[in-house]
C-alpha cells in the first residue's frame, strides 16, 4: 500500500506493551489499526530469539501495510568482565541473538506478510554514535542494525520499505537507567513515537531517523 493521508493500515506493533512501543502505538494508533504483538503481552505472542515463533505470529496476523518493532535485548557489561567465547557463550549472546537477529529475521519474514508498498521499522538507539560504559554490545547491535536496513531497502521488493528509528535515551527510562546515561539528553517517548509515524505513514526508505 502507497502510503497515503487517508488510508487505514494494519501495523504489527511487536514490543507494544513496553515504554517505546506505548508512545508509538499511541501515535499510530488514533490513526490506524494496531495488532500488538510481544513476548508475554499483545493480541499475537511471539519471541524475537525463536524465528518460527515470528513466523506464525505473522501468518495469524493475516495482511498488513506495516511492521515495526520496539523490542530487542541486550546485556550490559564492562568491556573488562568480557572473554574471547563462542556465540553461544558470549555476553554478546543476547544482544546478537535477540535485538539484533530478532529484528533481522522479523524484518525477512515480514516480507511476505506486507501488502505492496508496506513498511518495516526497526530500532537501534543512540549507543551507534555514543558509545558508554559498558555499552559495547548495544553498540555493536545497533550499528549492525543500520547497516542492514541500509543493504535491505536497495534489495526489498514490490515497493517494501525498511527504515530504522534510534533514540536518545528516554524520559521515562531515566529513572531505571539515567546513571547509565548522564550527560545525554532524554528524549520523551513521545516525540521518538513520531520518527515511527514518519518511517510508517511517509515514503522514505533506507533512513535511519536519530532522535537525540
Ligand atoms: N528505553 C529507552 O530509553 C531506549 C532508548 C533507545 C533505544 N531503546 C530500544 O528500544 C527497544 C525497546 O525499549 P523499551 O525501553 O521500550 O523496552 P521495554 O519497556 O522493556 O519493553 C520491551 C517490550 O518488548 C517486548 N519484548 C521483550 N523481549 C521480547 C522478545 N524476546 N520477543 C518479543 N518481544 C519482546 C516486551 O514484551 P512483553 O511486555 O510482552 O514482555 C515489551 O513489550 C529496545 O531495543 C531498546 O534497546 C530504548
Amino acid at each position: 500500500m502507497s502510503a497515503s493521508p487517508s488510508v487505514r493500515m494494519r501495523i504489527f506493533l511487536v514490543g507494544a506493551n513496553g515504554t517505546l512501543g506505548r508512545a508509538v502505538a499511541a501515535e499510530l494508533g488514533t490513526r490506524h489499526h494496531i495488532l500488538t504483538a510481544g513476548r508475554n503481552s499483545g493480541d499475537l505472542r511471539l519471541d524475537l530469539s525463536d524465528p518460527a515463533t515470528l513466523r506464525a505470529a505473522l501468518a495469524k496476523a493475516g495482511r498488513l501495510d506495516a511492521v515495526v518493532c520496539t523490542a530487542g535485548e541486550v546485556a550490559f557489561a564492562p568491556l573488562s568482565a568480557i572473554h574471547p567465547a563462542g556465540i553461544g557463550e558470549s555476553a554478546y549472546t543476547l544482544g546478537l541473538t535477540n535485538k539484533l537477529l530478532g529484528q533481522v529475521n522479523l524484518a525477512l519474514a515480514a516480507r511476505e506478510h506486507l501488502a505492496d508498498g508496506g513498511s518495516i521499522t526497526l530500532t537501534s538507539g543512540i549507543l551507534a554514535d555514543q558509545p558508554i560504559a559498558a555499552g559495547s554490545s548495544a553498540s555493536m547491535v545497533n550499528c549492525a542494525l543500520e547497516g542492514f536496513v541500509r543493504a535491505a531497502a536497495i534489495e526489498l521488493p514490490r515497493g517494501l520499505r525498511i527504515n530504522l528509528v534510534s533514540p536518545s535515551i528516554l524520559v521515562e527510562s531515566l529513572p531505571q537507567f539515567g546513571a547509565f546515561f548522564r550527560g545525554f539528553e532524554a528524549v520523551p517517548a513521545a516525540r521518538a513515537a513520531l520518527a515511527y509515524s514518519r518511517s510508517v505513514e511517509g515514503l522514505q526508505t533506507g533512513q535511519v531517523y536519530r532522535v537525540y
